[in-house]
């Protein structure tokens, strides 16, 4: 959740710090701070805000210098938005400063004791406890002392440490949150993405759990907090300058969501056969016995990967005749779930990290659950926990929003349901047929794309209403959720998703003059019925606005705008007919003057509870 870099070799580093911390600001951006060892002395300068008001207060202060350094952008967990809570923070007595993402869940113990042996804090976080617990443990070796106070917490940390009485040298470590380590010529980087690396380096090792490593300009040292030397493996990182760059767009969600044509290309490609109605999941070769006789198969997100799970669920029941659910993973983690024999847990996950959906997928598999992951970043923490599974293959996501990863994790569902349903049940010209539709929808999403200027002035006519609601039923009953979400998230419009017949339960009664209605009226086996829905919030004042198929134009007599999307099998139809809600979010932050790409109060990749 928050963004750290950090840099020891022979070049100034101010400016490489600040070029990686840009690259990570989607991962929290409420404050930032920069730390080089300064002639001998550790230089800290800090604020709230942006990136771009630390660089002002750099300006100010006339900047920083030195070969060793370390920043950090921030997303508060424990105290405030404040100055004194950004990282990075010290321990002066000992000269230790220290950058965290993660939270320490007995800080509150430890810093009781640290008081009680004279240490005087001044900031209201977590973070601060660690710097002191490693000061005080410090006897002469950074190494050693960071292992020793990281013995003694618990919770969650990717860390950083510098001393100043060790110059040249950098401490990192990780336990739940991702660390990535550079390996350059004659420097060393340390970053919590692979993308703020990339421009220096392209060889770089994750840190797994309880590692620690010891970073000089020639070399490192790996062990873990116990000691144990460890061979990290060294590997070419995989990321295109250009897929983390604007390049033209206004913003990243923008760029993703004109992506998804070409993204999910990338998803598909190689992976089937339409004349022969055949999937090849390479991922999935070696449990193809166990996924064939599964019994059952929990699905398990967040969010936005949720709500795919959810399309997902249906797909497994309709495709592979397997009995399905998709749950909330922060509750299946807490509850008493039942795993019976047969049970293949599938995490769901752009970013592979999210921590709620590796707990919970931990749970399942600690009762006996094959698991699968469905997951985006290539070699994250759940794609290494994973018994096997489908890589999503649409590059980085650095949107808040989910867009791309959303279209991406639907299909590689489609596909995973689609080869567990041939091995089952479904003949090859069934197969086939759906197959030949899948591959149509990037084609079908440049045709929905090619509509945005209506989408924008639809969305024009009703951006000034506070309250929105979005319906759909069956396959497009998770599209209505997702809708909701990424127009709350980015434009802070209230928005509920539901599905339309739970209408009549309850949330009619929201229902006055203007309100917009948002509804999925492609045509599918329920066309009928939402049909019907759309009648009650009409007679109610509502004003709907219709996702119909093209062709369809007898809904314009039901809806005040319709926003047509190609004819395909309505298994598939959530890959399409979310393409003109992510557009309508979008334009409807852009009209309300919201940073799109860093809305209030969030931050991509959740690594804490
Ligand atoms: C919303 C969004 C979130 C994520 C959720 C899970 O736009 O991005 O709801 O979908 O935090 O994240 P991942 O997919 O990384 O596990």
């Amino acid at each position: 959740m928050c963004g750290i870099v950090a840099y020891v070799g022979t070049k100034q580093c101010q400016n490489l710090l600040l070029e990686g911390l840009k690259r990570l600001e989607y991962r929290g951006y409420d404050s930032a701070g920069i730390a080089t060892l300064e002639n001998g002395r550790i230089r800290v300068v800090k604020t709230v805000g942006r990136v771009a008001n630390l660089e002002d207060k750099l300006e100010e202060v006339g900047g920083v210098t030195g070969t060793m350094g370390m920043c950090h952008t921030r997303w508060a967990t424990h105290g405030g938005v404040t100055t004194p809570n950004a990282h990075p923070h010290t321990d002066d007595k000992s000269g230790i400063c220290l950058i965290h993402n993660g939270i320490i869940e007995n800080y509150a113990s430890l810093k009781t004791l640290l008081e009680e042996k004279g240490h005087r804090f001044v900031s209201q976080t977590d973070t601060e406890v660690l710097a002191m617990l490693i000061g005080e443990l410090y006897e002469g070796d950074l190494e050693a002392a960071v292992q020793a106070a990281l013995r003694e917490v618990t919770g969650a940390y990717g860390i950083v440490v510098m001393c100043e009485k060790e110059p040249g040298v950098l401490v990192a470590a990780r336990k739940g949150s991702p660390l990535m380590v550079g390996v350059g010529d004659g420097e060393h980087l340390v970053a919590s993405d692979g993308s703020a690396l990339i421009s220096h380096t392209s060889r770089a090792f994750a840190l797994e759990d309880y590692q620690v490593v010891k970073l000089t300009a020639e070399g490192f040292r790996t062990s873990t907090i116990h000691n144990v030397p460890v061979t990290p493996k060294v590997q070419q990182l995989e990321i295109e300058l250009e897929s983390i760059e604007l390049g033209g767009y206004s913003h990243f969600m923008q760029k993703e969501i004109f992506e998804q044509p070409k993204s999910l290309r990338n998803t598909f490609r190689g992976r089937f056969v339409v004349e022969e109605g055949r999937v090849i999941l390479g991922g999935l070769a070696d449990h193809a016995k166990d996924l064939t006789k599964a019994r059952r198969v929990v699905m398990l997100g967040q969010g936005t990967a949720l709500h795919a799970a959810m399309i997902g669920r249906y797909l497994m029941e309709d495709l592979a005749k397997v009995p399905a659910v998709a749950e909330f993973a922060s509750e299946f983690r807490y509850r008493n779930p039942i795993i019976e024999e047969g049970t293949v847990a599938i995490a769901v996950s752009q970013s592979g990290e999210t921590a709620d959906t590796l707990a919970a997928l931990s749970e399942a598999q600690d009762r006996g659950a094959l698991a699968l992951g469905v997951i985006n970043v290539v070699g994250s923490t759940m794609a290494r926990q994973t018994d096997a599974g489908v890589y999503l293959r649409v590059g980085p996501e650095i949107g808040v929003a989910s867009t791309k990863a959303f279209v991406g994790q639907v299909a590689v569902l489609s596909m995973i349901a689609m080869w567990m349903g041939r091995r089952r049940y479904m003949g090859a010209s069934e197969c086939g047929d759906l197959l030949r539709a899948l591959e149509q929808i990037p084609s079908h999403i440049e045709r929905i794309l090619a509509t945005d200027a209506q989408i924008r002035r639809v969305t024009e006519k009703y951006v000034d209403r506070e309250n929105w609601l979005f319906l759909g039923r069956g396959y497009n009953y998770p599209t209505a959720l997702e809708g909701a979400l990424k127009l709350k998230e980015i434009s802070y419009i209230h928005a509920e998703g539901m599905p339309a017949a739970e209408m009549k339960h309850g949330p009619i009664a929201l229902i006055n003059e203007g309100m917009p209605a948002v509804f999925i009226a492609n045509k599918g086996r329920q066309y009928e019925k939402v049909m019907s829905n759309i009648q009650e919030v009409r007679a109610r004042g509502g004003h709907v606005i219709a996702v119909a198929t093209e062709g369809d134009e007898s809904i314009r007599n039901y809806a005040e705008d319709v926003l047509f999307v190609p004819d395909i099998p309505e298994a598939l139809s959530p890959m399409t007919t979310i393409v003109p809600l992510q557009l309508m979010a979008y334009h409807a932050a852009v009209l309300r003057g919201h940073d799109v790409d860093k809305p209030r109060n969030l931050a991509k990749s959740v690594t804490v509870e």
